[in-house]
């Protein structure tokens, strides 16, 4: 308890009320979480899309969201269930706050929900930088991140970190532990492109991640395990070769697969167009090819876009570099 109260003291020291501004404008960018290979453990993040969030200091004590857009409605406006502002909240009253001011949120969605892109932590990772800068930024990121993974449990049942740590840090980050968290930055190649297809249909995290076994065969692990440690050595090694070749996934793709209307055709265009490698991004139903060139990037995803008209499957397409920075103040 003693402990406790002496980090709270600590953390007090580091706010200066003079330092707290009135507003703050904040975009959080969205991610691929899994990177194929690595289920739950490694994420990057990427340039767009993303969410932007103003944040206004009000005298009314509590945190309300006055408007949602880009949601289509489909987004709680209750405070207590959106993670942009359940987050936030508690960021406040951590830090002793919540009884001092409250603050009014305006959350803008420049991506799709559900859509495996981690529009969730996109917005609670907006929500949480935002409030963090509004206070002078009295916490590190790494101090802002279990309020993150606590806004994934809120949204999908599950406190899988995977989206909101590279949302949070930028580049590529591996979960090596949850408990007790440890985090890893990983080296991001130069020329690494993400040709991203987001073809419209719904699978929400909560039902993809029911859809996958307790159990894995042991092979299965030895392949998967195999292929996680090589997509690190290559992304230390720069080595595209072998990161292409690690970036697949023998556990998860194929049960999650058959969520994603003509994955496999998909599939085939981005690796006959030049893809490292080709997977589903996050829980789906995006899909992602992992490219060493923005041209071949966009290439594929005009090629699929063009396969999925043909299908009558309507889609938005991104190609992204990986995002080093993470959240960013606007204006
Ligand atoms: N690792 C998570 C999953 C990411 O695949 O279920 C979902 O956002």
């Amino acid at each position: 308890m003693n402990e406790v109260k002496s980090a709270e003291l600590m953390v007090d020291q580091r706010i200066n009320k003079d330092n707290i501004l009135n507003q703050v404008r904040v975009f959080a960018p969205a991610t691929v979480a899994n990177m194929i290979c690595g289920f739950d453990v490694l994420g990057f993040a990427v340039e767009a899309p993303g969410d932007e969030v103003t944040m206004t200091k009000v005298k009314q004590l509590g945190v309300r969201i006055t408007s949602i857009k880009g949601d289509d409605g489909r987004l709680p406006l209750d405070p207590e269930q959106n993670t942009v502002s359940a987050c936030a909240m508690k960021v406040l009253e951590d830090l002793g706050l919540a009884e001092e001011f409250g603050v009014e949120i305006e959350l803008v969605k420049h991506m799709p929900i559900g859509s495996g892109l981690g529009s969730s932590s996109a917005s609670t990772v907006a929500g949480v930088f935002a409030v963090n800068a509004l206070l002078g930024n009295p916490l590190t990121k790494e101090e802002l991140l279990p309020y993150c993974i606590e806004g994934e449990k809120l949204a999908c049942g599950h406190g899988h970190a995977d989206n909101v740590a590279p949302a949070l840090m930028g580049g590529i980050t591996l979960i090596r532990s949850y408990e007790p968290l440890d985090i890893v930055p990983l080296p991001v190649p130069a020329g690494m492109y993400a040709g991203i297809v987001f073809p419209h249909v719904d699978v929400p995290t909560r039902d993809a991640r029911q859809l996958i076994k307790e159990r894995v065969p042991l092979k299965d692990a030895v392949v998967q395990w195999g292929n996680v440690a090589g997509l690190v050595a290559g992304l230390y090694q720069n080595d595209f070769a072998l990161i292409g070749r690690s970036m697949q996934d023998v556990i998860i793709e194929p049960v999650r697969a058959i969520l994603i209307p003509q994955f496999a055709e998909m599939k085939a265009i981005a690796m006959s167009y030049g893809a490292l490698s080709f997977g589903i991004s996050g829980s789906g139903p995006s899909v992602v090819a992992i490219t060493q060139s923005e041209a071949v990037a966009k290439t594929i995803t005009i090629a699929i876009k063009n396969h999925l008209d043909k299908q009558e499957i309507d889609c938005n397409t991104y190609v992204s570099a990986v995002n080093t920075e993470g959240p960013r103040l606007l204006d």
